[in-house]
């Protein structure tokens, strides 16, 4: 099955409840920077208009590769009840194709260990050995070039 949904830019909060669900156990479900005006939230959205699947990007210097726009992916989440479907890889390409057009070089996250495989299919290497993210857990660093004209 593939989920029909449709990436568009949203403000912080509509991404808000799936990363309260999925990934802020314990934690503020806001995240520094969720304001500031570069920042984009994405969310995909299924026909109905509800919201499957969030991510946030914002510009942020990259501890593992040099690069002169770099960005950072992070708050990346899909509803467990379409996980699978392709949810997860149109926001990931959504936001590349975004960031590429915006001129960034490199895009970067702390990817959770049980989600390596998934980034490693939209285009990312592992930069790091594994470091725990307290509350979270293991964690590997991934990075991203892009393409720039
Ligand atoms: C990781 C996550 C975002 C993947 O989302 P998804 O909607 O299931 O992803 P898709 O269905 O678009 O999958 C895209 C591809 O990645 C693969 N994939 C998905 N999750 C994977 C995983 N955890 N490990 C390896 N491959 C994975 C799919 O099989 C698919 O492969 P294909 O295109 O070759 O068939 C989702 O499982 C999730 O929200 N997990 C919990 C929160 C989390 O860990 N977020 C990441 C924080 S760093």
């Amino acid at each position: 099955m593939t989920a029909p949904v449709v990436v568009e830019q949203v403000g912080a909060a509509a991404t808000h409840p799936l990363r309260a669900a999925l990934l802020r156990q314990g934690r503020p479900v806001e995240i520094a920077g969720d304001d500031d005006p570069a920042t984009l939230h994405l969310a995909a959205r299924l026909p109905s208009g509800e919201v499957v699947g969030v991510l946030r990007l914002h510009p942020q210097a990259c501890a593992w590769r040099t690069a002169e726009r770099p960005w950072q992916l992070r708050a990346m989440a899909t509803d467990p009840a379409v996980r699978g479907t392709g949810a997860g890889r149109a926001l990931v390409t959504d936001a590349l194709a975004r960031l590429t057009a915006a001129g960034a070089d490199l895009v970067w996250c702390d990817a959770r260990a049980a989600a390596v495989g998934f980034y490693e299919r939209l285009g990312f290497v592992v930069v790091t050995d594994v470091f725990d993210v307290p509350l979270v857990g293991p964690h590997h660093g991934m990075v991203v070039g892009l393409p720039v004209s």
